[in-house]
């Protein structure tokens, strides 16, 4: 017997009774279903639906959002870092408007092929929106299975999430798969919780889950280690001159493709001289850390008071407005963004 047999009823009940009210469950439209999971793949809800509302501001169809200017578009998703997941739903809303005249299609397969839509939002998009019984797996659905079922698998290898695809296909409910896909998720993300910390009293599994009867929720799911991250040394340049602060764009391919960013190099050197740039004076700044999903940075802010407004081709001054309403820099640069603010306004 599939051992998710048990759980639908149950789990449908307790999801009628506990579901969060979001703004993407009042009005499940595609688009808004489709934004909505993309974002949360980035974090968790609360911080989610500041950005949803904003987003849907700028860009409350499909058509707007094929339209919207980039700088625009990274500036709504700033902060919330994976910048392509940005650019690749703009892509798909462009495909949308061009080959299916602005209305989401409806079939998996073609959802499934649009720029940066794999199988968890293919899924969560036709079940929610659609209501096919398809199944969407994130890792709040991999860690309700593996404990309910007490299954060792790795959660991180592609075999588990295959296997556990399976199991839900078998037993999704035909009349409310969008429903029950949520439950699961809501499940993982409020009840059966990471970390060994799941709140059993309250789960609607508590009758018939394995990693319950046999002591074991803390050791489920089992998770594969990631490679360790390759750390890089690296020194941002604040450099000011006047009211700005020098910006400029990053590559068009690559980590933070496209965005803004204080100047910067790799290891301890001094200031480039090929930047053309005169310092007057240079000091140090602070220190910070970021954390990329395969690299992670390690950068000492250093100061620089320029003696003229010469820059390299591309780059900009930036005022204190222009920091905070134009240029989208990313979170990596969260220190010496505020670094740069509080030089440029006097303090914030
Ligand atoms: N996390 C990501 N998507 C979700 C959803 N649709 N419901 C609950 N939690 C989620």
């Amino acid at each position: 017997m599939n051992p998710l047999d048990k759980l639908t009823v149950p789990l449908l009940e307790w999801y009628r009774d506990n579901a969060r009210r979001l703004p993407w469950r009042d009005d499940p439209t595609p688009y808004h279903v489709w934004l909505s999971e993309v974002m949360l793949q980035q974090t968790r809800v609360a911080a989610v639906l500041d950005y949803y509302r904003r987003f849907l501001e700028a860009a409350p169809d499909v058509a707007a959002l094929a339209a919207l200017p980039e700088d625009r578009l990274l500036k709504l998703w700033q902060g919330l870092g994976y910048y392509s997941r940005a650019r690749n739903l703009q892509k798909a809303a462009q495909v949308i408007v061009e080959r299916y005249g602005g209305a989401f299609p409806s079939d998996y397969a073609a959802v499934r092929a649009l720029p940066g839509v794999g199988d968890y939002t293919a899924g969560a998009v036709c079940s929610i929106a659609f209501g096919q019984a398809v199944p969407a797996v994130d890792g709040n659905v991999l860690r309700v299975y593996a404990r309910i079922c007490g299954d060792e698998g790795d959660i991180a290898s592609p075999q588990m999430k295959k296997k556990v695809a399976q199991a839900i296909r078998a037993a999704i409910p035909l009349h409310a798969a969008g429903a029950y896909n949520q439950a699961l998720m809501e499940l993982g993300a409020t009840v059966c919780l990471p970390n060994g910390a799941p709140l059993c009293e309250r789960c609607p599994a508590k009758g018939f889950c394995a990693a319950l009867a046999r002591g074991c929720t803390a050791e489920l799911p089992v998770k594969a280690p990631k490679k360790p991250r390759r750390v890089e040394e690296r020194t941002v340049w604040l450099i000011f001159w006047e009211d700005g602060v020098a910006l400029r764009r990053r590559p068009d391919k690559g980590l933070l493709a496209g965005l803004w960013e204080f100047p910067n190099e790799p290891g301890d050197g001094p200031l480039p001289q090929s930047w053309g740039i005169e310092a007057l004076s240079e000091a140090y700044a602070g220190q910070a850390r970021h954390i990329f999903t395969h690299i992670e940075w390690r950068m000492a802010l250093r100061a620089v008071e320029a003696g003229g407004d010469a820059l390299p081709p591309g780059w900009v001054w930036a005022g204190g407005d222009e920091l905070e309403e134009k240029y989208a820099v990313p979170n990596a640069f969260e220190r010496a963004l505020g670094c740069a603010k509080e030089r440029l306004n006097g303090g914030e």
